[in-house]
């Protein structure tokens, strides 16, 4: 087959997100014929495991798949596992032995993912080292797969990219988002740009505004230290948030090259109004969640969790206005909204058109039923179209129905992939298209920066302002109502 052939390496290998995502990510892709046989992991980390210990950990983590066409070990045989400290120069180079040994024998023809899935802080020396040790110099492609947080704002965010483009060329480098690995972002474009009706009418003239809400039922759980010092804006909205928005403004691109596709997402974030910081509080509403009760549970507030001060002025929600200054969309308000500890796990963007200049079927009771286009990213996957019928009933008022696609429907869950499968086939076949490009991550980081510190410079009294278990905090309502608007609860 011409399935790619490669060694991933994996620092953070005994990591949350390496167990949780990446392995059941890669036997995923094992199973469906994705990876050649020709391929190997190495697991990097400071415990000093061995390569036993290292493959049981990887058999537990693909447990839960209960395969029987799989031979959990002839998975695992591929594993291997390597102790490591960042810092000291001898581990790199044992590393490379062991890397040029199973590159023979496993025929991986010297093609090599470094993946960083560990604490930021080591990003730039490891990226550093690993060229000055020669581990990037083979004969074959090396690739850097690096995870969030890129940065901690702008200033940060370019240190850390001068350090590692010393080391790797922008090509060579994948910078994860892994809502761009999620179907139903993915869909984004397709819905737009491959339907004849949508994108007429995808504009100021017809669009009134477009809410992108996630929200989720977790709290920071055992994170309370990286999140702290990060927040909703930083953790969400630099990011995932933004991505979306991008990707829900952009113009079509001309061809679905990452390049293409990249320029014009750059666009949108260069149109995108920036905030001063006197005008903050206009645009932006922050939260933290208090005691409340979520699925019949009590749950503890913010500020009562592990490793977070108790007079913490960290934002675990954020709702904002975000505003486009370019022809398509000038007027048009995009609210975003994200947050722990809210009433349900949801990611949903809803397109709301602008009302008709007149409706015949008004009547006094009724309210207008906007049309609205729901894209549903998670848990649910799928479209539904908000549009007014006839009311089946004598008369002639109307009345709102639904058409809907279910993405998850016929494929069983089991076989939409998940988003770092989709991610981690991506980077081993070179395709850099659902990644983000350093141009992205500068412009979102001077976006938010101005918010992060007009925050970070004003204590926010009214802290904890939502329950547990709520939509977020009062004055994200306002934020709509006072353009006239209300968020849409759809599912
Ligand atoms: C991560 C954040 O990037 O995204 C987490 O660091 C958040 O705080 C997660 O929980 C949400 O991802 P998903 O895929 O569950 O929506």
């Amino acid at each position: 087959t011409n399935s790619p052939k490669s060694i991933i390496v994996i620092f953070g290998a005994t990591g949350d997100l390496a167990n949780r995502k990446l392995y059941p990510s890669i036997y995923r892709l094992y199973r469906n014929g994705k990876l050649s046989e020709n391929f190997a992991v190495v697991g990097v980390a400071r415990r000093p495991l061995t390569n036993e210990d290292f493959r049981n950990n990887v058999k537990k983590s693909i447990s839960h798949f209960e395969d029987k066409s799989i031979d959990p070990d002839a998975f695992a045989s591929h594993f291997h596992y390597h102790p490591f400290d960042v810092q000291d120069l001898s581990y790199y180079q044992s590393l490379n032995k062991l890397l040029n040994t199973l590159d023979e024998k496993h025929e991986t023809e010297g093609n090599r993912i470094f993946y960083l899935a560990m604490a930021p802080n080591f990003f730039g020396t490891l990226a550093t080292n690993l060229k000055s040790e020669g581990l990037t110099s083979t004969n074959g492609w090396t690739r850097l797969v690096i995870e969030k947080p890129f940065g901690h704002n702008f200033k940060s965010a370019k240190e850390l990219n001068d350090q590692i483009r010393e080391a790797f060329t922008e090509d060579q480098i994948y910078r994860i988002d892994h809502y761009l690995g999620k179907e139903m972002v993915q869909n984004i474009e397709v819905i737009r740009f491959a339907n004849a009706m949508f994108e007429p009418l995808w504009n100021n003239q017809h669009i009134s505004n477009i809410q992108i809400t996630s929200s989720e039922v977790l709290g920071v759980e055992d994170r309370g230290r990286y999140y702290e010092s990060s927040g909703a804006l930083r953790d969400m909205v630099q990011n995932h948030m933004l991505q979306m928005m991008a990707l829900l403004a952009m113009e079509p691109p001309i061809k679905l090259t990452p390049e293409e596709i990249r320029s014009e997402k750059v666009k949108v974030l260069r149109a995108l109004k920036p905030i001063t910081e006197e005008d903050v509080e206009k645009y932006f509403v922050r939260g933290q969640y208090d005691r409340g009760i979520l699925n019949g549970e009590e749950i503890n507030g913010y500020r009562e969790g592990n490793s977070v001060d108790p007079e913490s002025n960290t934002e675990t929600f954020v709702s904002g206005k975000l505003l486009i200054e370019n022809f398509r969309w000038a007027g048009v308000p995009f609210y975003i909204r994200t947050g722990k500890r809210m009433k349900k796990k949801s990611t949903e963007i809803v397109i709301q058109f602008k009302d008709l200049p007149m409706n015949l079927y008004y009547d006094k009771e009724e309210n207008i039923h906007p049309n609205l286009l729901v894209i549903h990213i998670q848990p649910y996957e799928g479209i539904t179209l908000h549009l007014n019928a006839k009311k089946g009933e004598y008369g002639s008022t109307s009345t709102p129905i639904t058409l809907n696609y279910n993405n998850n429907g016929s494929n069983d869950k089991m076989n939409t992939p998940e988003a770092y499968e989709v991610l981690l086939n991506d980077c081993m076949r070179g395709d850099s298209t659902n990644f983000t490009h350093w141009d992205e991550v500068a412009l979102s980081w001077k976006f938010v920066d101005i918010i992060s510190n007009a925050w970070e410079n004003t204590k926010a009294e009214q802290f904890p302002n939502y329950e547990s278990g709520s939509n977020g905090p009062k004055e994200s309502e306002a934020l709509l109502e006072n353009d006239g608007f209300n968020w849409w609860s759809v599912t």
